[in-house]
């Protein structure tokens, strides 16, 4: 059974292929045909933090591929206090063909996959978000080709999306830099297990953001303080601070080189509005990859 509770669990292929589904189904919105391949097919989802784009993403994936979803909080679905985390993913793969999971701990979406008898999909954790990281790949391809040999520089914390990014470009041949305060650069277990799992992974670190865009083909940011650490949110400002994408730090970067974020943005902290909304910004493009990811990522998992 395919599972999605981190990009570890993809091969390289695994990746093209989805890919593969995600820009054919892309083409066939864009033509108007319809597809309904998940015909009578239902996606539960149980999310613990807000969503704006995976919920409706996957969603509208459902629905436009012909199946169906459901939404629960996770007090909803019984996961704080009315049932055993294992008797809720027994029952609920009676009813759902894939279950998705946004929640704080990445090892309850791991002991809830290992109760469940259908995929579960990652909607994010503290630890990952892997459905924005193959959304990101897939637009990096959709814009500039062949992923293998390109440069990712990630400015900013060293955070769920940076490390699920990490693991993605170490997947596609693609070289990544992260330009982080010490304190909120990657850990070096998150490090030695990329290295175990990915010997060729070519990612790097440079405290400093201007010399670390110089050979950006992208340039990623995410939010400083991640949804469950707003209490941090000051400390994070003054750590953070140097590392802002402006257009003085654009302006470091090559000419071509393209600015990307997963969005929510908190504009004027991680990200200034001229850069966000600016020409070498893909970020509109990218938030609507996670449909054609999601309906991709589906048609893989429940096709297959
Ligand atoms: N990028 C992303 O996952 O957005 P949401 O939190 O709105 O789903
Ligand atoms: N790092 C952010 C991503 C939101 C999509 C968070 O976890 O809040």
């Amino acid at each position: 059974m395919k599972h999605l509770s981190s990009l570890y669990d993809l091969t390289a292929a695994d990746v093209a292929d989805i890919f593969a589904l995600a820009s054919e189904l892309k083409a066939k919105r864009t033509r108007g045909e319809a597809d309904a391949r998940l015909s009578g097919r239902l996606l539960a989802m149980i999310f613990e933090k807000p969503s704006l784009r995976t919920r409706v993403s996957f969603e509208a994936a459902m629905t436009q591929l012909g199946g169906a979803s459901t939404f629960l909080t996770s007090e909803e679905a019984g996961l704080t206090g009315r049932e055993a985390l294992a008797d809720v993913a027994r029952v609920l793969s009676g009813y759902a063909d894939a279950i998705a999971l946004r929640t704080f701990s990445q090892q309850l979406i791991e002991e809830f996959r290992d109760a469940a008898s259908c995929p579960v999909i990652n909607a994010l954790s503290d630890e990952r978000h892997p459905c924005q990281a193959l959304t990101d790949l897939f637009t990096i391809q959709e814009t500039l080709g062949e992923l293998a040999g390109r440069t990712l520089v990630f400015v900013g914390d060293g955070n769920n999306v940076a490390r699920s990014l990490a693991i993605a470009t170490a997947l596609t041949g693609m070289n990544m830099v992260t330009s982080s305060p010490a304190a909120y650069a990657f850990g070096k277990a998150f490090l030695k297990e990329l290295k175990r799992r990915h010997p060729q992974a070519k990612v790097t670190s440079e405290a400093d953001p201007a010399r670390a865009v110089r050979k950006a083909d992208v340039v990623y940011t995410d939010v400083w303080a991640s949804m469950g650490q707003e209490a941090e949110a000051d400390r994070r400002r003054k750590a953070f601070a140097p590392y802002q994408v402006n257009a003085a730090l654009m302006a470091q970067a090559p000419a071509g080189c393209r600015f990307m974020h997963d969005l929510p943005a908190r504009r004027g902290e991680e990200v200034t509005d001229e850069v966000l909304d600016g020409p070498q910004s893909i970020v509109f493009q990218q938030a609507e990859n996670r449909l054609h990811l999601a309906k991709g990522l589906l048609a893989w998992m429940l096709e297959g």
